[in-house]
């Protein structure tokens, strides 16, 4: 088989954790296919003591445990000696920066990615500084460890990976496509919200599917999806309009729909 084209290091203490969530769908074609190997370290591997310790007190004398540094170096330093490419190390942790759809699409453009699980009250603060590249969270709210925020960065990135969805969707239209902003090219920015979907049947508890879907008529159907994304996106996710530029249709649909769902 030819190597896949791109690899994953995960590391853990609790590596039974993955055997679930990369063995269906899209994740689990990938792996098949060759695109992307899934490779994970189990961090008490990486121990130097009979008991395998990965976790200590905080100095300072607060509540909880922290992972120790050395075992993540040595996991980490064992990684990068596979022969792999140098690619980003990232450390999952409720205090990084939020991961989001542009950085997913950066990510799907490396070659190797290693990721860093926490767990407990976090791991010592010299593998955010020293190793780690990057420091990310996966939203604001607190997980019990990095190991769901791992999966999900693995998904996120996964799916983009040319050939990785098949037939089965196009990122492109999805929610949060980035997009380069013509005043900041560089940094793409996230796009809006995915339109809203229906399926089969037309008419469901007298539910109907909205007429413009049924019409047949092909420019009446993508203009239907433009407008309703863009209320989804008010609705739900106004902050998002905000870096969006809205041409003139969408700027009149805008104002449109702020009227129709006025109190
Ligand atoms: C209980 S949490 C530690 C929380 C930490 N004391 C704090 O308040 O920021 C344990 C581990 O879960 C992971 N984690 C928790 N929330 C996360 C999030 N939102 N995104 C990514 N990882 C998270 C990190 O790896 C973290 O080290």
């Amino acid at each position: 088989m030819t190597p896949a084209r791109v690899t994953i290091d995960i590391v853990t203490i609790f590596p039974g954790f993955f055997t679930g969530p990369f063995e269906h769908g899209i994740l689990r074609r990938a792996q098949q296919t060759g695109l992307v190997k899934v490779a994970i370290h189990d961090l008490r591997q990486f121990t130097a003591d009979r008991h395998r310790t990965v976790d200590d007190r905080p100095f300072g004398g607060e509540e909880g445990m922290v992972l120790k540094p050395e075992p993540l170096f040595r996991a980490v330093e064992h990684i990068q000696q596979q022969g792999r490419p140098r690619g980003q190390v990232i450390l999952l942790s409720a205090q990084g920066k939020l991961f989001r759809q542009p950085l997913a699409a950066e990510f799907a453009k490396e070659e190797s990615l290693v990721l860093l699980c926490g767990r407990y009250e976090g791991v010592d603060e010299r593998v955010s500084k020293h190793l780690a590249d990057e420091e990310l969270s996966i939203g604001d709210f607190v997980l019990s460890g990095g190991e769901l925020a791992a999966a999900v960065v693995v998904d996120a990135v996964v799916r983009l990976l040319p050939g990785a969805l098949g037939n089965e969707a196009s990122a492109v239209r999805e929610s949060f496509a980035p997009f380069a902003h013509p005043r900041e090219p560089r940094e793409p920015k996230i796009g809006l919200l995915d339109c809203p979907h229906y399926t089969r049947p037309a008419v469901f508890r007298e539910m109907a599917v909205p007429e413009a879907l049924v019409s047949g008529d092909h420019q009446r159907i993508a203009q239907w999806r433009r407008r309703e994304a863009l209320k989804k996106t008010w609705r739900n996710r106004p902050d998002l309009l905000a870096q969006v530029p809205l041409d003139e249709e969408q700027q009149q649909w805008l104002a449109e729909i702020q009227k129709e769902e006025e109190p």
